[in-house]
C-alpha cells in the first residue's frame, strides 16, 4: 500500500484558503494506486496536475513513480494552493513545480503531446454560473468546488471550449498518456465520455466509483 502523503505541515489557516483533501481526493489516490504498475510501466516523463490544491495528489504520484523519475508540474488558479503544493512536495521529497495559472495556462504549446499523466480533480459541484465565475475570479477556496451549470463549466473549458488556445486533453497527452478526471453523477459521465470520443478520439472509462455522503464520486480515465 502506498502511504498518503504527509500533510502535517499544513495548518487550519492554510485550509481556510486551500482545499483540504477529502473523499474526492482519496478516490483519485485509490484509482492511481490501482493503476500503479501500469503507470510505472509507461515510464512517464511528464506528469501534470491541474488544480493541485494541497499538492497531495502530485506528491502521491511522485511516490508511485519515484522522486527523480519524472517532471512533476502542477497548476492552480489559487496562489495559496501553489505554495501549499510546493511545501507538500518538499515535505514528501517530491520535486513538484507549481505554477499559478488557469488550467494549463502558459505551459502550452511547450507541453503539446508531452504529458504522460494528466490529472484533474476539478471544481465539480453544480452551482449558479455566476457563483462559478466569481469563484474563478477570486481564486480562493470557493474556486475549489463551484462548478457552475452541471458542475461542468470549468471542466468543459479544459475539455473543449478553448480549442483556439489548444488547451485540449488530446493536445496535451503523449501517445501513451493517460488523463484521470474526477467527476460526480450530476456531471453526466456518459455525455462526457461520448463527447471525448467523438470530438477528441479519447476513450474514457470509469475506473473507480463510490458513494461519499450525498456525493456519488467517479474517476474517469481517458486514453488514446
Ligand atoms: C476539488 S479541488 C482539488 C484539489 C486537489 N487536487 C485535491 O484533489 O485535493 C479543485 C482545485 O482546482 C483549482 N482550480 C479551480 N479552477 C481552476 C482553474 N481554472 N485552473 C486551475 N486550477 C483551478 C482550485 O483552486 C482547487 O485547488
Amino acid at each position: 500500500m502506498i502511504p498518503t502523503p504527509d500533510l502535517s505541515h499544513l495548518t487550519r489557516e492554510d485550509y481556510e484558503h486551500v482545499y483540504e483533501p477529502a473523499e474526492d481526493t482519496f478516490i483519485l489516490l485509490d484509482a492511481l494506486e490501482q493503476d500503479a504498475e501500469e503507470l510505472r510501466s509507461i515510464s512517464p516523463l511528464v506528469c501534470l496536475e491541474i488544480g493541485s490544491g494541497s499538492g497531495c495528489v502530485s506528491s502521491f504520484v511522485g511516490s508511485i513513480l519515484g522522486d527523480s523519475a519524472a517532471l512533476y508540474l502542477a497548476t492552480d488558479i489559487n496562489p495559496n494552493a501553489c505554495k501549499c503544493t510546493q511545501r507538500t512536495g518538499r515535505q514528501n521529497k517530491i520535486p513538484v513545480e507549481p505554477i499559478t495559472a488557469s488550467l494549463v495556462g502558459p505551459l502550452l504549446p511547450r507541453l503539446r503531446h508531452s504529458v504522460d499523466i494528466l490529472l484533474f480533480n476539478p471544481p465539480y459541484v453544480p452551482t449558479f454560473s455566476s457563483e462559478a465565475d466569481d469563484a474563478q475570479q477570486d481564486a480562493d477556496i470557493a474556486g475549489a468546488w463551484a462548478g457552475g451549470s452541471d458542475g461542468m463549466e470549468v471542466t468543459d473549458i479544459l475539455l473543449e471550449e478553448v480549442e483556439a488556445y489548444g488547451v485540449r486533453p488530446q493536445d496535451l497527452l503523449s501517445p501513451k498518456g493517460r488523463f484521470y478526471l474526477v467527476a460526480v453523477k450530476q456531471n453526466d459521465l456518459s455525455n462526457i465520455c461520448k463527447r471525448m470520443l467523438l470530438k477528441h478520439k479519447l476513450k474514457g472509462e470509469v475506473v473507480l466509483q463510490r458513494r461519499a455522503g450525498r456525493e456519488h464520486l467517479f474517476v474517469l480515465r481517458f486514453t488514446r
